[in-house]
Formats: C-alpha cells, structure tokens, sequence
C-alpha cells in the first residue's frame, strides 16, 4: 500500500530538480551531527514560494539548524535580499554559515547567535528595517513571544509562517500536559485573536510525519 512518505517521495521526484547542493547541505549538518529535524524538500519549496510570492526581500528566520531552510529561503530572495537567521547553538549557527558559503548564498545570509527572544529584543529596540516574511522553527515554547515579536517586525502585507503546530494532532487535545502543545496552542489563540492577523493552518503529511504550518497575513 502507499504511504504519505511514499507520496512524498513521489511528488518530491515529479516537482523538485535533483538538487546537489543542498544534498551538500544536509551532509554538512549531518557531518557536525545536528539532528536531522530540518524541513523536508517539498516543505522548503513550499517556503520559497511563499516568499516569493509576497516578493520578499528581507526574511526573518527563527532557528535556523545546519541552515537546510536557510539556504531554501535565501534562494528566494532577489539581488541584495537578505535572510537574518536567528540560532542559539553556536555549532548549528557555524553549520549554517559554512552552508550558505558553500550554496553560494553567504551574502544573503546574516546568522545571530543567541537566544532568540533576546534577540529579537534588540532588533525590535534597535528599529530594525521591517521583514516581508517570518519563518519561525525553533524551540516550541517560545512561539507565542515569537509570534508577537514576528508582528512588530513586519511589515503590513508580510508573511508569518510557523512549523510543527498540529504535533501528530495533539494540538486538539485541550488537556495536553506536554508544554510544547500548550505553547503551540497558545500561539494559535494568540494569532486568532490579534487584530492585523489572518491565520490558517495547513496540516503535513509525509517524510517529516503529522505536522502542519501555521500560516499568518499581516494586515
Ligand atoms: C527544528 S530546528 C530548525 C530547522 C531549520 N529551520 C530547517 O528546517 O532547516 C530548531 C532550531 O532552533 C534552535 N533553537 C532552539 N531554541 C532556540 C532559541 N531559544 N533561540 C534560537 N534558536 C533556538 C535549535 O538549536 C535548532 O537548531
């Protein structure tokens, strides 16, 4: 019988060029031993769309791993785009500096290093220049100060986009004692209510498991 992971790999070979470079990519992250939880080909595709279909120039990462989804999202940006990746392991934060050198996309990459609520404190602080699209995919339970930092940020017409947020359906589970689920859940509450956001949630399926990206419109 066929699988969603089968599906995956079909779709993936019908839709996407062989793609050595970022094969190079996840040998890199492999090879500094970070575990392999970046998004699935079809996934970063899909994020390369999404920015460009809102034509983004400047793109705002929240964890970054070996820099997989980096290099998919700096891919999308026109000359002089930037991606500002935020990451908080030093070694993952190398990786992905080394895979933007190597996937020939290092002047579009600026990787910050630290934890990302204190980051994105000093960004919010210093006034820094709005981003077109939000790519947040690091620890679950910051998400909901993610969210409100990712609307500061951003400009209006933006997108905000945040992986693992149905967690094989536990989302729905309103007695969830795991702090992930809580946090992810909170996040969701958080975009329904606020006021500049239109928010949906498409669930996936596939080589990555049941999982779903929240998608946000900035109004
Ligand atoms: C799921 S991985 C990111 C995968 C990557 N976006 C991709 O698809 O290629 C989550 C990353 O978030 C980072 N992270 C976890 N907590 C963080 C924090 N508080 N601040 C910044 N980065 C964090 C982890 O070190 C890890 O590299």
């Amino acid at each position: 019988m066929e699988t969603a992971e089968s599906a995956d790999r079909y779709l993936q070979e019908l839709l996407l060029d062989p793609d050595p470079v970022m094969a190079a990519v996840l040998e890199r992250s492999d090879a500094a031993h970070l575990p392999q939880i970046a998004v699935s080909p079809l996934q970063g595709a899909f994020l390369s769309i999404l920015a460009r279909s809102v034509k983004a120039g400047r793109i705002l990462e929240i964890g970054a791993l070996g820099g997989y989804s980096t290099v998919w999202l700096a891919r999308a940006l026109p000359e002089n785009g930037v991606v500002v990746s935020l990451e908080i392991d030093p070694k993952a934060a190398q990786t992905v500096r080394a895979n933007a050198a190597a996937s020939g996309v290092a002047d579009k990459v600026r990787v910050l290093e630290g934890p990302a609520a204190e980051t994105l404190a000093d960004m919010t602080e210093r006034g820094e220049a709005p981003f077109d699209f939000v790519f947040i995919d690091a620890d679950k339970t910051g998400y909901p100060a993610y969210l409100d930092f990712a609307v500061a940020l951003a400009r209006k017409g933006a997108l905000i986009v945040a992986d693992n947020v149905v967690r094989k359906g536990e989302i729905a589970n309103s007695n969830s004692s795991d702090a992930m689920v809580v946090a992810v859940r909170t996040y969701l509450e958080k975009a329904r209510a606020h006021p500049r956001l239109q928010t949906s949630v498409i669930q996936t399926v596939g080589v990555k498991g049941h999982d779903g990206f929240a998608i946000s419109l900035v109004g």
